[in-house]
């Protein structure tokens, strides 16, 4: 398996990457912060370690997105599997670099870009995978399609988040219907209520409620299940684009199945990532 992962730093990433290094020719390893992923690389023994590449990524930088998969297109034609599993809940409103809203960029344009401009390699092998971490707080989602960054309207944390997290089962279902009948599989997953380093930024009532929660979460080895299951597990063709709970097909909300939300989010983003797809 060839893979490519984000946000194999922390929590559920770090644990589905090391759960499937093993399994793996090769991993690409999309991350921000070089020292943790050095540390993380530590923790493998030698022989895992010489198929991991570690490239800078950061979604909140599209300069960097396309850049890391140049750099994943010069080392390989294909990949088996994508997992996008970075992101996390921004507390204040904040422009990226690019002038994007910074939980748009990072949970969702981002993602969009690194998938759309790595579409050849994962077209290649003709049954790869891309495997979105969405969650739960998708149905929470109050979307504005005329103002998917929060321009004209109060930004709430959360609110950015439950978009966002419709967003990455949006954009699955796209896959699907665009590159489906070329043979890509997508899907997207809720990983559980998991203790990471997940909602540690938040403010106000949403970290009251994560800190309350706490107790109850499943740990990191746990919420990376579903995401393994996906990335390891030959599902049925008639399950492509579907959303994942607990390793099972699971029924999202009815804005994330709708074809019209999907379109326009597609439309939009493609607009908005333009620049950096020559
Ligand atoms: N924890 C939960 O209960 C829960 C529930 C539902 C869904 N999820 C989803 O699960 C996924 C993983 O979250 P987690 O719980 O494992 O949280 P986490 O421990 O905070 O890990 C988040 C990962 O995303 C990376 N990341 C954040 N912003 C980034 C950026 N701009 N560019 C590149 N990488 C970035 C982080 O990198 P650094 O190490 O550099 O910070 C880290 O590796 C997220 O998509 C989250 O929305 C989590």
């Amino acid at each position: 398996m060839r893979l490519a992962i984000t946000g194999p730093t922390s929590g559920i990433g770090a644990e589905t990457f090391r759960a499937l290094v093993p399994l793996c020719e090769k991993v690409y390893f999309l991350a921000r912060n070089p020292d943790k992923a050095a540390q993380e690389m530590e923790k493998l023994n030698p022989q895992d370690q010489q198929k991991v590449d570690f490239i800078p990524l950061d979604l909140a930088d599209l300069d960097t997105v396309k850049k890391a998969a140049q750099k994943i297109q010069e080392s390989t034609d294909k990949i088996d599997v994508l997992i996008n599993n970075a992101g996390g809940i921004f507390p204040t409103f904040e422009h990226t670099k690019d002038g994007f809203e910074l939980s748009f960029s990072a949970n969702h344009l981002g993602h969009f870009l690194l998938t759309q401009l790595l579409i050849p390699q994962l077209l290649h092998t003709g049954n790869a995978k891309v495997i979105n971490v969405s969650s739960e707080a998708h149905r929470a989602a109050k979307v504005n399609f005329d103002d998917l960054q929060f321009e004209n309207t109060k930004y709430s944390a959360f609110n950015a988040y439950a978009n966002v997290k419709l967003f990455n089962i949006l954009f699955t279902k796209s896959l699907k219907t665009h590159y489906g009948d070329q043979g890509l599989k997508s899907y997207a997953l809720h990983p559980g209520v998991v203790k990471t380093n997940f909602g540690k930024e938040a403010n106000g009532i949403f970290k009251l409620f994560w800190k309350l929660a706490t107790p109850f979460m499943i740990d990191a080895n746990q919420g990376a299940r579903t995401s393994i299951f996906l990335a390891k597990t030959q599902l049925p063709d008639n399950q492509n684009g579907y959303y994942y709970k607990n390793s099972k097909p699971s029924v999202p909300s009815s804005e994330a199945r709708s074809e019209k939300y999907r379109d326009k989010l597609w439309e939009k983003s493609m607009e908005l990532v333009a620049p950096w797809m020559g």
